[in-house]
């Protein structure tokens, strides 16, 4: 199966992969999570995107085309399938990626698009705490670590996302209503799209991905 995951920052993309992957065993491919892993290892390409990420801009398309291309071709992604959570942003993303599909025969099951409204979306980023080794989230709030500050997959101190400041939450999400919801009528005119009320806890979001999942199942078009 191939999922893409559309939602504004701090909807809940991350953590409700981590339960599909779970339940589901279907990798979650992170655009987010993958880049903060170069920007710690300090490769050439985590330097180079570092500044963009950190202020809350994307990164340019030219460097997360070529980026995707390289991880959706490794053999585990080209097997299992994915769950993209963070890809793609733009229009000109989205168009490039279906070309991406065409050229390796991938089939794509469906889009997930997540809704919560504004100040919902700044109350769970302000108060998200997450873990730089092992990419883990949690809330301090609605999904406390069992101890505080640490992770609990990993035991690794939490920290807070340098782009979760004030400043950069208000320019990812206004990135995300000028750039990134234009996509949305790209896969609508696809017919692929599935619309989910993302408030509520994260057991009753999870349960309302979980019935579209099995309706997908069910239905043979993840086939
Ligand atoms: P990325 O890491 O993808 O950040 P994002 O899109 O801003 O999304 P977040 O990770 O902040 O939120 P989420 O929806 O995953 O929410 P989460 O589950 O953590 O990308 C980071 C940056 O990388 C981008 O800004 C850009 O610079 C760059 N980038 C990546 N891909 C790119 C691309 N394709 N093109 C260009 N640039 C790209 O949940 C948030 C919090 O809420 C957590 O604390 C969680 O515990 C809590 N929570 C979750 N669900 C609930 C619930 N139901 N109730 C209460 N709390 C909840």
């Amino acid at each position: 199966m191939r999922l893409i995951f559309i939602a504004p920052p701090g909807a809940g993309k991350g953590t409700q992969s981590a339960l599909i992957t779970e339940n589901y065993h279907l990798p979650q491919l992170s655009t987010g999570n993958l880049l903060r892993a170069e920007i710690k290892a300090g490769t050439p390409l985590g330097k180079s995107v570092a500044d963009y990420i950190n202020v809350g801009e994307f990164v340019p398309d030219e460097i997360m085309l070529q980026f995707l291309e390289d991880q959706i071709t490794k053999d585990i992604y080209a097997k299992e399938g994915f769950i993209l959570d963070g890809f793609p942003r733009t229009l000109y993303q989205a168009i490039s990626l279906d070309r991406l599909f065409l050229k390796y025969n991938f089939k794509l099951d469906a889009v997930l698009i997540l809704y919560v409204q504004k100040s919902e979306l700044i109350k769970r980023l302000a108060a998200r705490r997450t873990c730089l080794n092992c990419g883990a989230s949690f809330h301090l709030e609605y999904k406390p670590p069992r101890v505080f500050n640490i992770c609990d997959v990993c035991g690794s101190t939490l920290t807070q996302r340098k782009d979760d400041s004030e400043e950069s939450i208000k320019t990812r999400i206004r990135n995300y209503n000028n750039l990134t919801m234009p996509i949305i009528e790209h896969y609508d005119s696809m017919n692929l799209i599935h619309r989910i009320d993302g408030v509520g806890t994260l057991d009753q979001v999870y349960a309302r991905i979980d019935k579209v999942l099995k309706y997908l199942d069910k239905s043979g078009l993840s086939q």
